[in-house]
């Protein structure tokens, strides 16, 4: 039996324009706020000695310098009772020289001073009862400008009336939207403006709303001190990532960087994909207080520029995924930055180092003068088509690429080796193996000489005309490729050749209501414009090998090599959102199998997919679609059996594996 290799890639995603929603256009957070904030190490145990110390050290350590200014106390500076006029007060233990005081002792640093409160009756805290902002919005937004603030965190405990004010409701029956939206407008009448960061946990698909009343917004519950909720919070970013832009920063919550909970390739990840993504970049570790300091090797992940200035970019676009390998353990993520360049991770989430390759037309490239490997600290020139470096276990690939070229045209300048009239070009790239891909030729000048050609890849010889009578600029024909980066491709011709070009084959698609069911799995259909592009999908897959959907595909590109592997995109959905689950190991992701001529099942692990509410939203979410390509191995020519399943393969967290729209097949 052939072992089947698995890769996987998303496009709708990867759209590069940001869908920008009305926002706060008062020019704060014109690019992501960065600073530091007690909870992460800390916990709702703040006083004015640890606030005042990492204040300083941020300024001591050089972090100051490199934007991080927005120092803000969490959770547990406040007090149950409110002062006899109504207004907030701090814990006079806690804060014996008081908030007016801490926020002039971190201007007095050159910083700025965050407070924390709540959209509820009382603040989340790990402790003793403290007043809520709900129903004192206004007074409270007076009080914060007289202290002279300059950010307001906005939490969401205690704040469903019609549950009776429980800690948390993930499912509340009304949005929170309105009561974040109060806040909005008390802090609006106040005479400055103010950093105002949204946090309820992603409720309500908020990239929807958010960006309207706040700078930032949650996408999801709160990070944890352990290595999975990095996977977890970025498969929940996955559909949110075209919501970054100027102003409204998608908030992927405090950085766990320096709380020796990461090693160092882990906190490089981490801090990689959050600056990338375009989120705020918080320091939650203890900088410096009467017991601990930073470490040295945090201390430089925080502190490195390039990543920094990744996260600052002017054009203010996130990263977004371009491809995921989940059996291999690896994915791609990428996105533009001012200037033309491309920023790109390569995530290795095995639990070994090894060497890893990116394919460059995986991030929709083919060439790039120079690529930054970031955390190697080297530069390299001249790449053409992939790039191979070793990545620790759990650490990132984080290259910079300038003067990029677009994927599918290989210049005879940079990829071609002449020898008399004979010109080969290699690391030529593929992502599916066919006899059908069309390469043109373009020449130097239009060949006016007719005759014919000879043109010649590993897998196939092919003999092409040029027009009699006519001059041409470029011709084209098709051509067998094998998937992958290793093809070559030599031309035999008396004209210049300037380049080539090679096209994809076309495509058939295999919706979802053409496949056989068995099995839990169940046809539903979905509202108008939905469920894109077929209108119906396939649910209810569960882990037995039972349910499952199968399709018959007739193939007959293959040609004479032996390979095997094609290209095919599935559309899929899944909206299985990690809220209670996130404390332990919800990773906002269902499973899909593909199972080809009875060989060994294939398995995605698919990210979220929602772009709209699942409180309120049309099919709660459910119905917007993504689509992830793949390469399977094991085709045939003549006639292929597909089978869509959720075939457990150890442990499963989510029985059910993600629904299933259509496959598009690539011949
Ligand atoms: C202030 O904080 C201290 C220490 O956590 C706590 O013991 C005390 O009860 C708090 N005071 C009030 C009024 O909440
Ligand atoms: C309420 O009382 C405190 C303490 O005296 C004072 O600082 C604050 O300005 C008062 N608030 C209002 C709204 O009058
Ligand atoms: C928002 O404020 C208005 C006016 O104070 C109040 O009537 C309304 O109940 C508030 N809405 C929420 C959801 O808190
Ligand atoms: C693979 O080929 C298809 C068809 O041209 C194209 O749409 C897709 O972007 C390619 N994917 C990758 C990862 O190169
Ligand atoms: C067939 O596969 C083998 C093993 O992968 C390889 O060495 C050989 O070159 C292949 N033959 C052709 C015609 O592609
Ligand atoms: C997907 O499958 C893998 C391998 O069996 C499993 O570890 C993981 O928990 C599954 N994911 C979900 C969401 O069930
Ligand atoms: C191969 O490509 C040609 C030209 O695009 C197309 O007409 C033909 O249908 C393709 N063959 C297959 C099997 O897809």
């Amino acid at each position: 039996m052939l072992l089947n290799k698995l890769s996987l890639a998303l496009l709708p995603f990867g759209t590069n324009a940001a869908i920008l929603k009305p926002r706060l256009d008062d020019g704060v957070a014109g690019t992501p706020p960065m600073g530091w904030n007690t909870y992460n190490h800390y916990s709702c145990s703040p006083n004015e000695k640890i606030v005042r110390s990492n204040a300083k050290a941020l300024v001591d350590l050089g972090l100051k310098k490199l934007g991080y200014r927005y120092v803000t106390t969490d959770c547990g500076w406040t007090v149950a009772n409110r002062l006899a006029n109504g207004s907030l007060t701090w814990n006079e233990t806690l804060f014996p020289s008081g908030f007016p005081a801490l926020g002039e002792y971190i201007h007095g640093l050159g910083l700025l001073f965050g407070v924390y409160e709540d959209a509820g009756i009382k603040t989340c805290t790990t402790g003793i009862e403290q007043a809520g902002s709900l129903d004192h919005e206004e007074q409270d937004a007076a009080t914060f400008m007289s202290w002279n603030v300059d950010s307001l965190k906005y939490d969401n405990c205690y704040s469903d009336e019609t549950t009776g004010y429980p800690n948390t409701n993930y499912a509340p029956s009304i949005s929170p939207r309105l009561r974040y939206a109060n806040m909005t407008k008390a802090l609006a009448a106040q005479s400055r403006k103010v950093l105002f960061q949204i946090c309820e946990w992603g409720l309500d698909f908020p990239a929807l709303w958010a960006p309207s009343l706040g700078h930032t917004w949650r996408i999801g519950n709160d990070i944890i001190p352990a290595w999975r909720s990095i996977f977890r919070t970025l498969n929940q970013a996955v559909p949110q990532t075209s919501f970054a832009g100027r102003g409204q920063w998608p908030d992927l919550d405090m950085l766990e960087v320096g709380n020796n909970v990461f090693t160092t390739p882990e906190e490089q990840t981490h801090f990689s994909m959050w600056a990338i993504l375009k989120s705020p970049l918080v320091i939650g570790a203890a900088l410096k207080d009467d017991l601990t300091q930073i470490s040295g090797a945090s201390l430089s992940v925080l502190s490195n520029k390039d990543v920094i200035a990744f996260n600052q970019d002017s054009l203010g676009q996130s990263a977004s995924l371009r491809r995921r390998w989940t059996e291999q353990a690896y994915e791609v993520w990428s996105g533009p930055l001012s200037g033309g360049r491309t920023v790109v991770a390569l995530i290795n989430w095995a639990n070994e180092a090894r060497d890893l390759t990116l394919n460059l037309p995986d991030v929709g490239l083919q060439t790039a003068g120079t690529a930054k490997d970031i955390w190697k600290g080297k530069t390299v020139s001249n790449v053409k088509t992939s790039y191979s470096s070793s990545v620790e276990a759990h650490g990132v690939m984080l290259l910079e690429l300038r003067d990029t070229t677009p994927a599918g045209v290989y210049p005879s300048s940079k990829f071609g080796i002449r020898n008399g009239n004979t010109i080969t070009f290699n690391s030529i790239y593929a992502n599916t193996t066919s006899t059908n891909h069309t390469v043109s030729i373009v020449f130097s000048s239009a060949a006016t000489t007719t005759g014919s050609l000879q043109l010649q890849s590993s897998s196939d010889t092919k003999s092409i005309s040029i027009p009699v009578g006519k001059s041409a600029k470029s011709v084209s024909s098709p051509l067998s490729l094998v998937a992958g980066s290793l093809n070559e491709i030599t031309i035999q011709s008396t004209t210049s050749i300037d380049s080539i070009r090679i096209e994809s084959p076309s495509s058939t698609y295999y919706p979802c209501t053409s496949f056989t069911l068995s099995g839990s799995a169940a046809l539903a259909k979905c509202g108008t414009g939905f469920c894109l592009p077929v209108g119906s999908k396939i649910g209810y897959i569960d882990g037995k090998s039972t349910a499952r959907a199968s399709v018959h595909a007739t193939v007959s590109t293959l040609g004479t090599t032996n390979a095997t592997s094609k290209y095919l995109e599935v559309d899929f959905i899944n909206n299985d959102i990690a809220l209670a689950t996130s404390w332990g190991f919800g990773s906002n992701t269902r499973n899909m199998t593909i199972t080809l001529n009875g060989g060994d099942p294939v398995r995605l692990e698919v990210p979220l997919t929602g772009r709209h509410s699942e409180l309120f939203g049309p099919g709660l979410g459910w119905w917007d679609s993504s689509t992830m390509g793949i390469v399977v191995d094991g085709w045939k020519n003549g006639d292929n059996e597909v089978i869509i399943g959720n075939v457990a393969a150890g442990n499963v967290f989510q029985s059910y594996g993600a629904d299933f729209v259509g496959l598009r097949l690539y011949n």
